[in-house]
This record gives C-alpha cells, structure tokens and sequence, in this order.
C-alpha cells in the first residue's frame, strides 16, 4: 500500500489516536518552561510551538517524536479537541491537515533538492526555524550542514527540550541528530545582521544551499520579507541555491491581519522578478500537495484550486479565497550570467 493509501485508509478511520502525553511534559523542566511560554512569550514566538503541535497530533503522517515535548500540553489539547469536533462533525477538513500537508511537501522537496545536488552535501538553512526538528528526523541530511535561525529564547527553550529529552529514561524521545552538523543562529530577520550572524555561525556563502522558509514569511513585514528574499536571490549568484517557501495571499492575511502582514497573490511572478529561475507554484490539494489527505473534492481545499487564482471570493458564498502557496525555485551563476 503507498503512503497515500495508508494516508486515506486512516480518515476513514473511525478512531483518531488517542492523546496520551509523554511523562517528560510533566517533568519540572518541561512544565516549567511550557508554563514561562505560554506566560511570556507573544504570538509569534509561540506559533514556533503551535506548528510542532499540529505535527505532533497528524503522527499517522508525520514521524516526529520530539514534536509532542516541543509543543507543550496546552497547544497539543487545544488541537486535538478541534480534530476531535471535526471528525464528530463529519467536517471535510480537519484540523490541522494543512501543515500536514505543509510539513510533507517541504519534506519531499527538500529531499529531491538534496539528491539532486551534485556530490550531495548541501547546506541547508531554516529561517524561522521554530521547532523544526528535521535535523532530528530526516536521513536525507546526513550530508549536510543544517543552521536553524530563530530568536534566541525560542532557540534556548528548543535545547532546554532536547537536553530534557536526551537524559530522560524514554527512549523514544531520545534526540539523535540525523543531520550531519546542527548549528543553532540567535538572530532577528527583521534587524540588519542576521546574515552575518549566520555566515559567522560557519554558514559557507560559495557553498551549495537550500533555503527553507516555512511557516515565516508572512509574519514579517513587506519590506522585511522582500529583503529577506531579495538577500537570498543574491546568493544565487554566487552559488546552487534552491528555495523552498510557503506564501499566504492577500484573503489569506487579511484573516487575520494583526498576525500576518507579507502577502503575495502571484509569488510565481515575483520569484522570477527577483532572479530565481525553474519557479513552481503548488497549492495544497495538487497533485504533489495532497498526500492522499484531500480526497474529499468538495473540501475548501479542493474548490479553491477550481477556482482561477484572480478570484478573490466564492462565488457560491462571498467568503474570501485564503491561499497558501507552496513556492520552489532555484538559481545558480550559470542561470544569472545567461
Ligand atoms: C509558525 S512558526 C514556524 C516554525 C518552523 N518553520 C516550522 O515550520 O515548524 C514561525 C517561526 O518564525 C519565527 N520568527 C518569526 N519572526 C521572526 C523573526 N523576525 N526573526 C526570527 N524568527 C522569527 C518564530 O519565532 C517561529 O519560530
């Protein structure tokens, strides 16, 4: 049976998993600093740990044991009572089945990217790392060096979590680093230095790269996000660069436009504009964006991708059309000179 089988034979499903929480999220360190997170922390700091819940509940798809410790209980219950409402509702989506879906394409591309990398080992940079545990989870970077940028309180709570987790009695949690080097960059992609921070971190600017940018483009202002890609689209010119990102359209921010701000209705032409060539677009639902976990073709999904891009509402019901693209392009010296 093929991944999307399994994947399509588990929605039927009656049962969803359980929430059964790890013994280590009731430890004094983990309780203390889940409790200092949801305190202190703001939105977009705790969206690192929102991410990690809603992997850390599509576990049917997604093999990431560290992602339950690095969510924390309240975020992993408040989803998994919204996935509980929705399957009781016979809901077409569930919650939650869009970073799935996310998490799944930026796994597959990265891994096509890499293999495709001449002699492999090309170095791989997360921006807005959050609690990204790819390091930790796919073989396919065992030839590279991964640098994982974030603030740096987000940074620090994610080794106070891997410590945890790696003298704790349960192996399962045990964290062991897939990646062929990890190295952790304290930085703010908002302030002028986070490039450097990185490159004196033993980031290599002549060196192969794929860009990971998930989940974070569209917390970052307009100006901010455009010099963060403009930054990347410069390393093209130095070297292979591949860049993988997500994009929210304007309906999609506009949900909620204190939270995001960067939106872009035509990513595949601003890529281009900027000097990344081979741009692809995928909205989730597409054929490499579905993962056997859209079947249903009258989900939201589903009637989005129906609908020509342009249009900003539905027709049928006046609710605006919130997309999220899914963005790989790439660019290298030979391509720029041409
Ligand atoms: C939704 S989370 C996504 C995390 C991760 N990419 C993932 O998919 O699991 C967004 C992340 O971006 C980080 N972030 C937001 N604004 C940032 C900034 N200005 N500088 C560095 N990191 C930032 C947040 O701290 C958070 O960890």
């Amino acid at each position: 049976m093929s991944n999307d089988d399994n994947a399509s034979v588990f929605l039927k499903d009656e049962t969803w998993p359980e929430l059964r929480l790890s013994e280590l999220l009731s430890s004094d360190t983990l309780a203390g600093l889940h409790a200092t997170i949801k305190s202190n922390w703001d939105f977009l700091r705790r969206s690192a740990c929102q991410t990690a819940a809603g992997r850390a509940l599509w576990k049917q798809v997604i093999h990431d044991p560290l992602a339950e410790l690095f969510a924390g209980e309240t975020f992993l219950r408040n989803i998994y009572e919204k996935i509980k409402k929705d399957r009781l509702n016979n809901a077409r989506e569930i919650s939650g089945v869009i970073l799935a879906v996310r998490t799944l394409w930026f796994d597959s591309k990265l891994e096509a990217a890499l293999s495709s990398h001449d002699g492999g080992g090309a170095q791989v940079v997360l921006l807005g790392a959050g609690m990204d545990a790819r390091s930790h989870r796919l073989s396919c970077l065992k030839e590279s060096s991964v640098f994982e940028v974030d603030f740096p309180e987000v940074l620090h709570a994610k080794a106070t979590i891997l410590e945890a987790a790696a003298s704790s009695r349960d192996k399962h949690h045990h964290p062991i680093v897939t990646a062929k080097s990890l190295t952790r960059v304290a930085a703010d992609l908002t302030e002028d230095d986070w490039l450097e921070k990185l490159e004196t971190s033993g980031f290599e600017p002549n060196k192969s790269t794929v860009w990971i940018l998930e989940g974070i483009l569209y917390y970052l202002s307009q100006t901010n996000a455009m010099k963060v890609l403009k930054i990347i689209a410069e390393k093209c010119n130095l070297t292979k660069t591949v860049l993988l990102a997500d994009f929210m359209n304007k309906q999609a921010t506009a949900l909620s436009s204190s939270t995001f701000l960067f939106y872009c209705d035509w990513p595949d032409e601003l890529l281009p504009s900027l000097g990344f060539a081979d741009v692809t677009l995928s909205q989730i639902g597409d054929p490499d964006a579905h993962f056997g976990l859209l079947q249903d073709p009258l989900n939201l999904f589903n009637k989005l991708r129906s609908l020509p891009r342009s249009i900003q509402t539905h027709p049928d019901d006046g609710t605006p059309c919130g997309r999220l693209y899914l963005l790989q392009a790439s660019g290298s010296p030979n391509q720029m000179s041409s």
